[in-house]
């Protein structure tokens, strides 16, 4: 376990303090972002660290994770760089990879961050595990803890697509939909993690979460041999893209080669809370704002101040697309790539088509986008407008039905 340096909760206004634990950060971060630090060194390096087919856990010299046999017992982690020839040609660029997270217990990259904080509570002794989710990380817990024999108490938003709920209720998960949206959901299941003395998963303020997230920067790093010239993240609460950060940083400061990724974050025009505090804008009425990439669905970011601090500090930008380019680009991802995600899995690769239009990259550097959650959650948006054609046993009706071929 590396040493720790420190750890300060970080408040969307930027403002700081310190804290002496994990354990209190977790107890008083409210609904701030928690950010450890170590004393770093070129050991802690991953490549120095563990085998390859352990997944996550190869990286554990850098997670604040005591000695002994980890106990969660799925695979996480280790997912595929896929550098999609057919796409990248279509969009013009030459030095481009897709990350798939889609390939998880869960299908999404909240699996990494499920996996350590559930393997943090197995040595604790803990038996009921809580969290609010815009779906995903309810997903990745349910599936999680009913396999390290837990019990998960999960709170979302009224309207969480149909089978992410289905399969949170069909892994054993008890799950209530609050009626006053994402926030409200956040802090009772916060309120009833301090009041039960639940383990408490919830994003960005348990900093666990990030840390095991930041092991996705680790394996790009690997998986090029070198630093990616810009990543493509999507931006809900933020702590994805504050962990991709934090990844990419203590490579550096651990003596990789090379310079910090422009780090591009992606929200939805539907509601951008973060891009327009970028610009100094003001955020878009509650009554108005909505998106159907219900993982980046958050009008409060709990890591607000980490993302737009990373974002700036690594000369990258946040950028807002409409839905319907989102719901393009999961099409292209799917028809191309063959990567199936849901809209905010999408969103980071519709933020990239909208940065090589207005020149933010160059279409020779490596970039790398970040695909965070499966379209097999949300059937509802795949594309519709093709039909199948119902024929006999017959080679003339297949021709037919199938038209001129290329
Ligand atoms: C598929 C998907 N992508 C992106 C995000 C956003 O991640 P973060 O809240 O860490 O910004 C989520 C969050 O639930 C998600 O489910």
């Amino acid at each position: 376990m590396p040493e720790i340096e420190g750890i300060r909760i970080i408040a969307p206004d930027a403002s700081s303090r310190s804290v002496s634990s994990i354990e209190e950060a977790i107890a008083v971060s409210g609904s701030h972002h928690v950010e450890v630090t170590y004393r770093y060194d070129p050991d802690l390096l991953p490549g120095a660290a563990g085998r390859p087919g352990n997944g996550m856990w190869r990286y554990r010299r850098l997670l604040p994770l005591g000695p002994g046999d980890i106990r969660y017992p799925l695979h996480v982690g280790g997912t595929p760089l896929t550098t999609a020839p057919e796409l990248a040609r279509r969009l013009g660029f030459s030095d481009l990879h897709f990350k798939d997270e889609t390939r998880g217990p869960s299908a999404s990259n909240k699996d990494r961050a499920t996996a350590l904080v559930l393997e943090s509570g197995l040595r604790a002794g803990k038996q009921v595990v809580t969290c609010a989710s815009t779906g995903n990380v309810a997903s990745s817990l349910a599936i999680g803890a009913a396999a390290a024999g837990l019990h998960a108490v999960i709170c979302v938003p009224q309207g969480t697509s149909p089978l992410k709920l289905q399969l949170m209720l069909a892994a054993g998960a008890d799950v209530v939909e609050v009626a006053e949206g994402y926030t409200a959901a956040f802090e009772l299941s916060r309120q009833a993690a301090r009041e039960f003395g639940w383990l408490d998963r919830n994003t960005g303020v348990n900093p666990l979460t990030t840390e095991a997230k930041k092991t996705v920067a680790f394996e790009i790093w690997e998986q090029l041999g070198v630093l990616p010239d810009v990543v493509f993240a999507p931006v809900g609460d933020g702590p994805t893209l504050a962990a991709l950060a934090k990844g990419f940083r203590e490579l550096l400061l651990c003596g990789a080669k090379g310079r910090m990724p422009r780090l591009i974050g992606v929200q939805s025009s539907g509601l951008d809370p973060l891009v327009r505090r970028l610009h100094g804008e003001p955020p878009l009425a509650a009554d108005t704002c909505g998106t159907k990439a219900e993982g980046i669905a958050v009008p409060d970011p709990v890591s607000a101040a980490v993302v737009l601090r990373d974002v700036r500090e690594s000369g990258g930008t946040l950028l807002s697309v409409p839905d319907d380019d989102i719901l393009a680009a999961a099409n292209s991802l799917l028809a191309h790539a063959g990567i199936c995600a849901e809209p905010a899995g999408a969103a980071a690769t519709a933020g990239l088509i909208k940065a090589r239009e207005r020149g933010i990259v160059d279409p020779q550097e490596r970039i790398v986008a970040l695909v965070t959650g499966s379209g097999l959650k949300t059937p509802q948006f795949l594309p519709t407008d093709r039909r199948t054609r119902a024929i006999h046993q017959d080679l003339d009706e297949l021709r037919k039905a199938i038209g001129a071929l290329p």
